[in-house]
């Protein structure tokens, strides 16, 4: 019989990859899907199969964490031997905005999860991965953060986060249920979410170079933080759930890089170098030489014509409406014991992902200059 996982939050970057991997290791995989007025399944519609198809590995339901009727109903229906808990309201500078419905989706729904698996009598059916979090070193207590560091959470939502965390910590020790947190440092992909600082980069950065945007705009240029690729990061979460005993584990690289540094590597990786120069608000990048050999190669010889125009000039600046009112200045984790329990090593370095979002990017932004102009917005990011 194939295993079958639940995953919420299955639309967004970290489900698209978690179900297209237990999908190729034969699971039959159900997820829930927000109702929306646009079509939200981008990330996963390479995967999508009709509901007419006979023995279909991947059905969608419709559902929010908000309620917990829904979740039952849908954990009783599917009898999952897996749950992935992966729905939140993830955005940290949105969570400062939107407080309360951050606390109720990303604290509560992690609860509303568990107490169903509880009152459907699943405890000792169904293995719950709960989607915890760096956020929650916050002010980072110690360098590098490990699985006995305290948490000194810094935003509502990494306060959200730190209730989920307990109350997954709480089922396990009351219930004995087998649940686990991985406590993932961040990680980002061609899908990440748009608003994050490295999707953000690499797709101005794109349209830079294809000169279709001037400047880019960032906020704290000296953040560090440890950027792995989601692909990997997947992994580590099903080897989580794989054990015979439920436990927490930081998933990480162990190397941290400032943003400054990541908007460097990312024109690097088409050949335009960019230097930083004034402090502060003042801040700003300017091109400063473009490898014509690399930059004909990664992007096209016509673009390099315009762009080459541009040495000398400034392509990103400082807004301060992208400062948070508390920053997480740092953060670095020591994978010590998912490398030594799960035996889990990534695949991909720091240049690696820069190489990946960067070549998706410039990919897309021709496509979409394209779709734009025949009138089109429908893109297939996996494509
Ligand atoms: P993401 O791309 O923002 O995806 C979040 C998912 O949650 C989307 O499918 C979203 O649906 C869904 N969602 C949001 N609110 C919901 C609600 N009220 N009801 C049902 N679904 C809802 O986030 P991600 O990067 O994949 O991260 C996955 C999880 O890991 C999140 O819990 C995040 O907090 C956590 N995490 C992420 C990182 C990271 O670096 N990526 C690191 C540590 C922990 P829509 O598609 O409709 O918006
Ligand atoms: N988003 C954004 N936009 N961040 C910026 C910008 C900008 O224009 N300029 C600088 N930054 C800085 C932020 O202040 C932060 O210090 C850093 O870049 C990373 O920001 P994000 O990419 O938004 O990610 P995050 O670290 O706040 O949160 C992500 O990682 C967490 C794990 O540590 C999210 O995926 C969370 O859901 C996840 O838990």
């Amino acid at each position: 019989m194939a295993r079958t996982a639940l995953i919420t939050g299955i639309t967004g970057q970290d489900g698209a990859y978690l179900a297209e991997y237990l999908v190729k290791q034969g699971y039959v995989v159900h997820g829930i899907k927000r109702r929306s007025s646009s079509f939200n399944t981008d990330r996963i519609d390479h995967l999508y199969q009709d509901p007419h198809t006979e023995n279909r590995n991947l059905i969608l339901h419709y559902g929010d964490m908000t309620d917990s009727l829904n979740l039952t109903r849908i954990i009783a229906d599917v009898r999952p031997d897996e749950i992935y808990n992966l729905a939140a309201q993830s955005h940290v500078k949105v969570s400062f905005d939107t407080p309360e419905y951050t606390a109720n989706v990303d604290g509560l729904g992690a609860l509303r999860i568990l107490e169903a698996v509880r009152m459907l009598g699943r405890v000792s059916k169904t293995r719950v991965y709960q989607a915890s979090t760096s956020e929650l070193y916050g002010l980072v207590q110690e360098v590098p953060q490990n699985e006995k560091t305290p948490f000194y959470p810094r935003s509502p939502y990494a306060v959200a986060k730190l209730y989920a965390y307990w109350i997954a910590v709480n089922y396990r020790e009351a219930y004995g249920m087998h649940v686990s947190n991985g406590i993932l440092f961040n990680h980002e992909s061609p899908v990440r979410g748009e608003t994050f600082v490295t999707r953000k980069i690499t797709r101005a950065v794109s349209k830079i170079v294809l000169s279709n945007q001037r400047e880019l705009y960032l906020g704290n240029l000296s953040a560090k933080r440890d950027w792995g690729h989601a692909k990997d990061y997947v992994r580590a979460m099903h080897l989580i759930l794989q054990q015979d005993k439920p436990s927490d584990y930081v998933i990480a690289t162990g190397v941290t890089t400032s943003v400054r540094e990541f908007v460097r590597l990312a024109f690097a990786a088409v050949g335009v170098e960019v230097s930083f120069r004034g402090e502060g608000l003042e801040e700003e990048a300017v091109v400063t030489a473009v490898d014509k050999e690399v930059f004909c190669r990664k992007v096209s010889s016509e673009a390099y014509d315009k762009f080459v125009k541009r040495v000398g000039e400034k392509v990103v600046g400082v807004d301060s409406n992208y400062f948070r009112p508390t920053e997480v200045d740092l953060l670095i984790g020591d994978p010590a014991k998912s490398q030594t329990v799960l035996g889990w090593k990534p695949e991909y370095d720091l240049h690696a992902l820069v190489e990946d979002m960067m070549s998706g990017d410039i990919k897309l932004m021709k496509k979409e200059d394209y779709l734009l102009k025949g009138g089109h917005r429908v893109l297939n990011y996996f494509e």
